[in-house]
């Protein structure tokens, strides 16, 4: 198992003298200190803007935010950094692309898609959805019905946010490309890059998004990966500053890739911080991560199985699963054990989590959700579980 708790400073913040057991990195990642430190460093040391100044202070900001750019195109494995875009977050990401396409387009999605996957092409195009099988998995089979010469894009996330289900994004594209070699496939790895080894290339797709605040990185920083050919294509999605390269009373004519679709001053100390959270991951090694995953999860599905009333959705195998539980617990709803749970200092999320159509295709109102990450040990589950059988005597 990994051992890196020291490194991340709020689990060392007790809160009415409780420790904190932080089961909602699904939602938002806690911070190591190596990333806090980068991010400090930016504002204490070389503040200043990017790309604009021809000072030794602007260059070193400079370098230091296109070096990010470097270690995240690694990252993913991405052909040439100018293919990797900074946004605000995964749904900023998603937005971009959709704003592209036309009224008419047909558009695939999964049924578990988060809204950030799923509202912005209900807006613009016609939507077909792919739904589940009983172990909460996609049936493969389907998405042959599903997909026609006609389709534009299939918008697919790499990891359920609710189910944790993995969907197997290399064979899936593989189909989709047989069947319509000019249809996109856009995938949503807001659940998935910060926890297992993504190479884009080698999945064969052709955009891919994600957020630096679910990867150890500062919030409001986002990623689209695209193949370049196809973000030559893309109008900007946004016009302002250092996104030009001339701008004349009667016309403009926009900067290369990246900075065509980068209009404004970026978070700079934000992307500085996200190469940080890079560099830890990499260290970490994403085998290793991911490793730690699949232990914690098993251990909790296990754990959670013990409690008698408590109902798990998703794949049953932790192998075929992200580090995300959701589950109801008979008779109580999701608010009061997420409120209860506090109480203990034991945080988890509660409600839809972004994702409507999913719970209205289980029929069920909300969920409760536990997930993890490189912090989450099994201490974190016993005091989840502990906190569960609290939770039934009071409502018995
Ligand atoms: N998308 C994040 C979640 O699933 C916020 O909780």
């Amino acid at each position: 198992m990994i051992d890196v708790r020291r490194d991340f400073p709020q689990l060392r913040r007790r809160i009415k003298g409780k420790p904190l057991v932080y089961l909602d990195s699904a939602a938002t990642s806690l911070k190591p200190r190596q990333v806090i430190k980068k991010e400090q460093e930016y504002y204490t040391r070389y503040c200043a803007n990017v790309f604009r100044g021809i000072y030794r202070t602007s260059e070193e900001a400079t370098e230091e935010f296109e070096n990010a750019r470097t270690k995240v195109a690694a990252f993913i494995g991405a052909k040439e950094s100018s293919e990797v875009i900074f946004t605000r977050n995964t749904s900023e990401s998603i937005n971009l692309v959709a704003s592209s396409m036309k009224k008419t387009d047909e558009v695939v999605v999964t049924i578990m898609e988060h809204h950030s996957n799923f509202v912005p092409w209900q807006q613009l195009a016609k939507l077909k959805v792919w739904k589940l099988g009983e172990d909460g998995r996609l049936d493969i089979g389907e998405l042959e019905t599903l997909i026609t010469r006609k389709t534009r894009l299939l918008a697919i996330t790499a990891v359920s946010n609710v189910l944790g289900t993995i969907s197997p994004i290399r064979h899936i594209c593989r189909i989709v490309k047989k069947i319509n070699p000019n249809c996109l496939v856009l995938v949503d790895a807001a659940q998935a890059a910060p926890h297992m080894k993504i190479n884009v290339q080698d999945w064969g797709v052709d955009f891919v998004a994600f957020s630096s605040h679910k990867m150890l990185g500062p919030t409001g920083v986002g990623v689209l990966w695209g193949r370049r050919e196809l973000l030559e294509q893309l109008p900007p999605y946004q016009y302002g500053g250092e996104m030009i390269k001339e701008v004349h009373v009667d016309r403009t004519i926009f900067a290369d890739l990246p900075h065509k679709f980068e209009a404004g001053t970026p978070h700079i100390a934000g992307v500085i911080g996200l190469g940080a959270a890079v560099d830890y991951l990499q260290f970490l090694g994403m085998g290793a991560v991911r490793k730690h995953e699949i232990e914690i999860t098993d251990y909790a599905l296990n754990a959670l199985k013990s409690v008698k009333g408590v109902t798990m959705y998703g794949p049953p195998h932790s192998k075929d699963r992200g580090g995300v539980i959701a589950f109801t617990l008979k008779g109580i709803h999701a608010h009061d054990i997420a409120q209860l749970l506090d109480e203990d200092n034991v945080c988890i999320r509660a409600g839809h989590h972004c994702a409507m159509p999913l719970h209205e295709y289980l029929k069920i109102p909300a969920t409760a959700r536990a997930s993890f990450y490189v912090y989450t040990t099994r201490q974190d589950i016993d005091a989840l579980v502990i906190g569960l059988e609290k939770i039934k005597k009071i409502f018995q």
